[in-house]
């Protein structure tokens, strides 16, 4: 690329300067990739059972790699060229697995979302989507036939999706009456809050409202694999809701600690989505290499280890809530309250979310403290997150060690007791002050 076009003033430099310009007065943040993570405590990272670092695992990635006849790319999307043995017994690997009709690998989750909601829904059906589905899920949905219909219910509420569903079936006779497909769409974990969905509820609530040939539910269980179900096979398979959704999304870049994605379906929609779906369709295929890695990623988490870490990963989670709630009692709640988490209706107690939304009025404050302290979180204000709902995210992790998690708590102490100070010598920073 020229290097006197980077210095030239065009109408298009300065188009982005401004939006970036009106971000920042929005106090949304401008972010930079500018310097790679601090090493220190992992305390933010989605790799939930401590693999990514695993010597373990690396040395049987290694061994895999060592051993595979190919491991560099394909040459081209499956579709042209690019489809392999490796990448079918994968696919056939995953359909065993999770017990499921069949499989459709993807290079990434965002890949498999875009693919399956923009060319699976067809003209007249409905979306009856959660309004925090990730980002992925909507850019399939604004390209989809459906884009027209979607209905949006209150972020995990089982009333607010029964609404939508009658409201979705009154305005579409054509539903009642089996001829269009009603589709839901919820992520089993969400990540800014660490919540799961109603499931048992809202499959209750599709059998009681929608013929059986016209209900289709789709899960994304982008945070939940791994960490959640028998072998860790996801929150689907840990409430044995297995035969009542239609299709499933599992992610392999957080819990499996490496990238791609798998469509579980019926034949028919696999079919479908090798042939409309774009992102299948126009987008290289995994290399070998990652094939190699998810299948070192299964052996490793299918034996011991992977029943270990979950446990571990449990008893750590427990550690830390207790350690907070304790903390935070004598903390003004506007300085750092952590986030109610009550279970939905169905789930057994053994469910317990590894992604802690510590609430505060000063997160980007926070995060800087925190940051300076050597821990790699972020903030998430206002407008990302609803006014009074700002927060530092802190995810938890099999091998956080309990002094690690003390010391998190001791900053976190820390810097109430730092804002308190401040607080009462007429000190302390708006709630749109953005720095220390
Ligand atoms: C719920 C959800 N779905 C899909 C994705 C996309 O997955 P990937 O990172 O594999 O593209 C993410 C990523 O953060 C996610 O949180």
């Amino acid at each position: 690329m020229s290097r006197s076009y980077s210095s030239i003033n065009t109408p298009l430099m300065s188009e982005m300067s401004q939006q970036l310009e009106k971000r920042r007065k929005d106090l949304v943040p401008i972010l930079e990739l500018l310097r790679p993570v601090q090493p220190g405590p992992d305390v933010y990272t989605n790799d939930f059972l401590s693999l990514t670092n695993d010597p373990d695992l690396r040395q049987l990635y290694l061994d895999k790699l060592a051993k595979a006849p190919r491991v560099f790319g394909v040459g081209g999307s499956r579709l042209l060229g690019g489809n392999s043995a490796d990448h079918m017994e994968f696919e056939h690997r995953m359909e065993r697995f999770f017990e499921a009709p069949s499989a459709l690998l993807f290079t990434s989750g965002y890949d498999a979302n875009v693919a399956f909601w923009h060319s699976v829904p067809q003209e007249g059906d409905v979306i009856v989507l959660d309004e925090y589905v990730h980002a992925s899920t909507r850019d399939g949905m604004a390209i989809s036939r459906a884009r027209k219909d979607l209905y949006l219910f209150s972020h995990n509420s089982a009333s607010s999706f029964e609404e939508m569903v009658l409201r979705a079936l009154q305005e579409h006779p054509s539903i009642a009456q089996g001829k269009n497909t009603l589709f839901v769409a919820v992520e089993a974990t969400y990540s800014m809050d660490g919540d799961f969905a109603p499931l048992p509820d809202i499959v209750r609530i599709i059998d009681q409202h929608v013929p059986k040939e016209s209900a289709h539910i789709m899960v994304d269980e982008a945070h939940s694999t791994g960490v959640f179900g028998p072998q860790g096979r996801g929150l689907v398979h840990h409430l044995g809701l297995q035969d009542r959704v239609h299709t499933v999304l599992h992610t392999f870049g957080k819990a499996r600690a490496l990238t791609g994605a798998v469509i579980l379906t019926t034949p028919l929609i696999r079919r479908y989505v090798i042939n409309y779906g774009r992102p299948m369709i126009y987008s290289t295929a995994p290399p070998f290499t990652i094939i190699c890695g998810l299948n070192a990623s299964f052996d490793y988490l299918e034996g011991p280890v992977g029943d270990e870490r979950r446990a571990l990963l449990r008893r750590m989670c427990e550690y830390f809530q207790d350690g907070l709630e304790k903390a935070f009692e004598h903390i003004p709640p506007n300085l750092l309250t952590i986030q109610e988490r009550t279970l939905p209706a169905g789930y057994p107690d053994d469910v317990m979310s590894p992604v802690f939304p510590i609430l505060t009025s000063y997160p980007k404050h926070l995060a800087v403290f925190l940051n300076a302290c050597g821990y790699a979180v972020l903030d998430i204000p206002y407008p990302v997150v609803p006014k009074g709902q700002e927060r530092v995210r802190i995810s938890v992790h099999a091998l956080n060690t309990e002094e690690e998690l003390d010391a998190l708590i001791e900053r976190l102490k820390q810097w109430a007791h730092m804002m308190q100070t401040m607080g009462s010598q007429g000190q302390v920073p708006g709630r749109t002050q953005s720095r220390l």
